[in-house]
């Protein structure tokens, strides 16, 4: 038998300006995906992942030639050397978290692990994201990185090859989720920004650059620790959003009691119109604002971000 993990996934700046080939940061978060991995008669997938009600019905078919192609890019015949696989752990499969993302990666691992191949990071990042195109086609690519290295990835979208790079170092911050319960539509929200920035093109050029300053300023805040620094430009990376349109009266509430209770820094998180948000807290803090969101009728979530990659258990 082997056991894998892998974390799920945040953007912390740049989303949707990410869409348009600026620069947008991501997270590996604490909550993970597991994968076991063991002999059988018959090739079998189970999947005991908690979910947002009908995410993994709605996926089924997505995730079946997910892990084909895992096999594939592995060199594995699931009828020649049958196997189950086992999915759980506590990443919610949700939208907005990177769930296809780290269940692939943990796949990919244990299965590495449990047929002996020995392949490394970057090789098991590459058919990560072969088991990506599964669920989403073309991906960019980011989530499979953040799943596979963890900590936190600089990302830009580039014509052909988009570049990922690893910002190296260790930091591990408290954050809560919280979930408006709507479910956003982005392929629907990213069409109605790319219309907006079509009728409006001299405002959306001063957001881009204001953007682009400040991706920048987050990426030395975090390669400097600056819990208060990467706080502000959050605030500041939100307000953007809500210029771009992207922001709505839950998502508003929601900053405003995370920044209420102590945040150092809130913002909408994904594609908006609904979906998550994020709140960095200083630990003493994350209980209180995962309350406060409760009690204003939102679900929460604490997690950690900067977790750890893709590892055999
Ligand atoms: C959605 O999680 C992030 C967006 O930037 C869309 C994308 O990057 O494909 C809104």
């Amino acid at each position: 038998m082997s056991k894998a993990s892998a974390p799920g996934k945040l953007i912390l700046f740049g989303e949707h300006f990410v869409v348009y080939g600026l620069p947008a940061i991501a997270t590996a978060i604490e909550a993970r995906t597991t994968a076991i991995v063991e002999k059988a008669d018959k090739y079998f997938l189970e999947d005991n992942r908690p979910e947002t009600p009908g995410y993994k019905v709605e996926k089924y078919g997505q995730q079946i030639d997910s892990v084909k192609r895992i096999f594939k890019a592995m060199g594995i015949d699931p009828n020649k050397t049958p196997v189950k696989i086992n999915l759980g752990g506590d990443l919610v499969a949700a939208s907005g978290v990177g769930a296809s993302a780290a269940s692939c990666a943990a796949i990919a691992a244990a299965l590495n692990d449990y047929f002996g191949l020995g392949f490394d990071k970057e090789k098991l990042n590459e058919i990560a994201y072969e088991g990506e195109k599964g669920y989403h086609g073309v991906p960019s690519g980011i989530d499979n990185s953040c799943s596979t290295f963890g900590g936190f990835i600089w990302f830009k979208k580039e014509p052909e090859n988009s570049t990922v790079s690893h910002i190296d170092l260790e930091l591990s911050l408290p954050m809560v989720i919280g979930n408006t319960g709507i479910t956003s539509n982005t392929s629907k929200v990213v069409e109605e920004v790319k219309k907006e920035k079509e009728k409006n093109p001299e405002k959306f050029k001063t957001i881009f650059d204001m953007y682009t300053g400040l991706v920048g300023d987050a990426r030395a805040a975090i390669e400097r620790k600056d819990l208060d620094g990467i706080g502000q430009l959050m605030g500041k990376n939100h307000g953007l959003l809500r210029e771009l349109g992207v922001s709505c009266k839950e998502l508003e509430e929601l900053v405003d009691i995370a920044l209420k209770n102590g945040a150092l820094g809130a913002k909408l998180t994904g594609t908006g119109r609904g979906g998550l948000m994020i709140a960095l807290v200083e630990d003493k803090d994350s209980r209180k604002v995962a309350a406060a969101f409760e009690n204003a009728g939102y679900k929460s979530q604490i997690t950690k971000i900067g977790a750890n990659g893709v590892r055999v258990e």
